[in-house]
């Protein structure tokens, strides 16, 4: 059975302090009160991860970084390896999302980089897809999210591609307030799952976790999670809310 995975992206917000608050409300919440089955995962900046995981109860939420570095070490002044964030006892890193692409030029090529670095390290890599409004008004969608899965993800070994998680972030819909409807999100992650068929085999993709992104609220958690093909959510402006995310973790 897949897992289920409610990643929170708390992005560019909260002091170190605002942080650790939201992240003992947050644990305090999920142990208990959230499901059980649902894997858990707090996407922070490179500055709170290991007060943050002093914080949490890290055998039920797992933390993450929302990005690496490119390069393994060396002279690249700002950077945060892949190591390194491995060595804080973060367990994941979301890679690919389309604010990174956007504002920081991340192209495939380095994406490519990012993704190998993250699996070396035993991390495990959220890839993000998913298309701004344009493509998806003139329905070329499906070829759009294509085309950024096969010039990264799907250049990877079987092995290691059964080692991500995908998450589907229609550009469109995230922090707008406009969530894609069920159908749309459902149809996009079905047919993500059928491209990973015709990679990878059916197996890897009746394994492969995919989540949806873009205004998922304690309102939509829920019809969107029944859907087949969703297993979660990456969860932006409600995970800054401890009620919100647990309400979106207990929607399943
Ligand atoms: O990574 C999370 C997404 O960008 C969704 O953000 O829930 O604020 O729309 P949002």
């Amino acid at each position: 059975m897949r897992k289920k995975i409610v990643a929170g992206n708390w992005k560019c917000n909260t002091s170190l302090q605002e942080g650790v608050e939201l992240a003992q409300a947050v644990n305090s919440v999920v142990l208990e009160r959230g499901a059980e089955d649902v894997t858990v995962v707090l996407g922070v900046p490179f500055t709170h991860i290991t007060k943050v995981i002093d914080t949490v109860n890290t055998d039920r939420i797992n933390v993450s970084s929302q990005n690496c570095a490119a390069e393994a070490k060396g002279a690249f002044t700002g950077e945060v390896s892949a190591s390194m964030v491995k060595s804080t006892g973060s367990t994941h890193v979301i890679l690919g999302h389309s604010e990174r692409r956007e504002y920081y030029n991340e192209t495939s090529e380095i994406l490519n980089k990012k993704v190998a670095l993250t699996l070396e390290n035993g991390l495990t890599p959220i890839y993000c897809c998913g298309e701004p409004l344009t493509i998806r008004e003139a329905n070329n969608q499906n070829d759009f999210v294509k085309q950024q899965l096969e010039e990264t993800v799907f250049t990877l070994s079987s092995e290691d591609f059964s080692k991500i998680v995908i998450a589907y972030e229609p550009i469109w819909a995230i922090g707008t307030g406009v969530t894609a409807s069920t159908e749309q999100a459902q149809d996009m992650l079905a047919y993500i799952r059928s491209i990973i068929a015709e990679k990878y085999g059916n197996e890897i993709a009746e394994a492969t976790s995919i989540l949806y992104g873009g205004s998922c609220s304690p309102k939509n958690a829920a019809e969107l999670f029944a859907q087949k093909d969703i297993d979660g959510g990456l969860i932006g402006g409600a995970s800054l809310k401890p009620e919100d995310f647990l309400a979106i973790i207990n929607a399943y």
